[in-house]
């Protein structure tokens, strides 16, 4: 178990990331700010699997990157085993990364193309040489390669004579290189064939298994995730909106926007798919150095109302749920002053 009270391997709270924009070029002045990450706060437990769901720019990749150091917050902390490793340097820095291991979107870009298949998976030996002594490190790789499901013989090929699919278990052998405890899987397969998409997302969950992994697994679809997470947040402009176990948002979705998200996903049920209703979001996703006041959903709500511009609603139980019982699914974090279970359409 986590050494800290409350069980969780990490402790993310109120993560906030803001890219300067900038003006000028001799002169280069602050104008403004991208508020890509504006006040995020989870918790990932030890050997779950937690879904992080939502549009192009919501600040999914830079939520990644901020819990594997390739960028520093602009303020927030972030807790490993209760330890503050927000801004760890040094040694600290590099025990943190070997245990929060990152894996890319695409595997077409993020492998050298010049490096060897046993290059690349053993390239994190070279910096923690601990792990795996010069003398054992071929062995290592062709047994990581074998854990992926890929021929060890294989180990003196090049990226480009593997398909997508196989690329993509290069890139998590090399992500399990290290053993971590955490994987942050930046839309691990968004950039593979549908049929090859399952393929890895099997191989994840057996990996979680034999491994005792905890996955922080980045999607923008909602469909992608249901099969992997034990719990899902799903994040608008920056924040998230709603957090739950699979059944609370799927089934139980109270925040608008994750009705609209929910409503999108395709139903291979014909009967299902009569009695829902799609909802279309109207206009497109406001710019993050500009967010809307109050709710920064508000713009695209068809349930906005006066409240919603001049008050932000909080990430927690909302107020119209809190009398239902802790056991009741809708009874979960929902940042909106109107959330409830969906029962009729918007249009009606
Ligand atoms: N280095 C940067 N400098 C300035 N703005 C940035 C930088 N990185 C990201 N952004 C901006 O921050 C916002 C969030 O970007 P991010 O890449 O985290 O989104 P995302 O949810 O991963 O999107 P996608 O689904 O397209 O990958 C976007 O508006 C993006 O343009
Ligand atoms: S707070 Fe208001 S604008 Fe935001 S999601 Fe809820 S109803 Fe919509
Ligand atoms: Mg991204």
């Amino acid at each position: 178990m986590a050494s800290d009270g409350t069980g969780a391997l990490l402790e993310v709270r109120d993560l906030v990331k803001h890219f300067p924009l900038t003006q000028g070029v001799v002169f280069r002045r602050q104008v403004g700010a991208v508020q890509a990450v504006d006040g995020v706060s989870f918790d990932l437990r030890r050997g779950e699997t937690l879904g992080l769901v939502g549009e192009s720019g919501c600040g999914k990749s830079t939520v990644a990157k901020l819990l594997t150091h390739l960028e520093r917050p602009t303020s927030g902390t972030v807790r490993y085993k209760g330890e503050d490793i927000t801004r760890a340097r040094g040694r600290a820095l590099k025990a943190v990364r070997r245990n929060i291991q990152m894996v890319f979107q695409d595997p077409y870009t993020s492998l050298n193309p010049r490096m060897t298949v046993g290059d690349i998976v053993g390239e994190p030996f070279d910096i923690h040489p601990e792990v795996a002594p010069k003398g054992s490190r071929r062995a290592r790789v062709r047994e990581l390669l074998d854990v992926v499901g890929l021929n060890p013989e294989y180990i003196n090929r090049y990226p480009h004579q593997f398909s997508g699919g196989q690329r993509q278990r290069i890139g998590i052998a090399r992500g399990l290189a290290l053993r971590p405890e955490i994987i942050v899987a930046d839309e691990p397969v968004s950039a593979l064939d549908v049929s090859v998409q399952a393929q890895v997302v099997n191989l994840m969950e057996r990996l979680q298994n034999e491994f005792d992994l905890a996955y922080l697994f980045i999607a923008h679809d909602l469909s992608v995730v249901r099969h992997i997470c034990d719990r899902v947040g799903v994040m608008y402009l920056g924040k998230i909106v709603e957090l739950g176990t699979d059944e609370e948002i799927y089934e139980h979705p109270t925040h608008p926007y994750t009705q609209a998200l929910l409503s999108a996903v395709p139903v291979p049920d014909p009967a299902a798919r009569e009695r829902r209703e799609r909802i279309v979001l109207e206009g497109d996703v406001p710019s993050p150095a500009h967010p809307p006041s109050g709710c920064r959903f508000r713009t695209r709500c068809w349930k906005a109302q006066q409240r919603c511009a001049v008050e932000e609603p909080l990430l927690a139980v909302p107020e119209p749920l809190a009398d239902t019982a802790p056991d009741d699914p809708a009874h979960h974090p929902s940042a909106c002053h109107f959330a409830e279970e969906r029962e009729e359409s918007p249009a009606e």
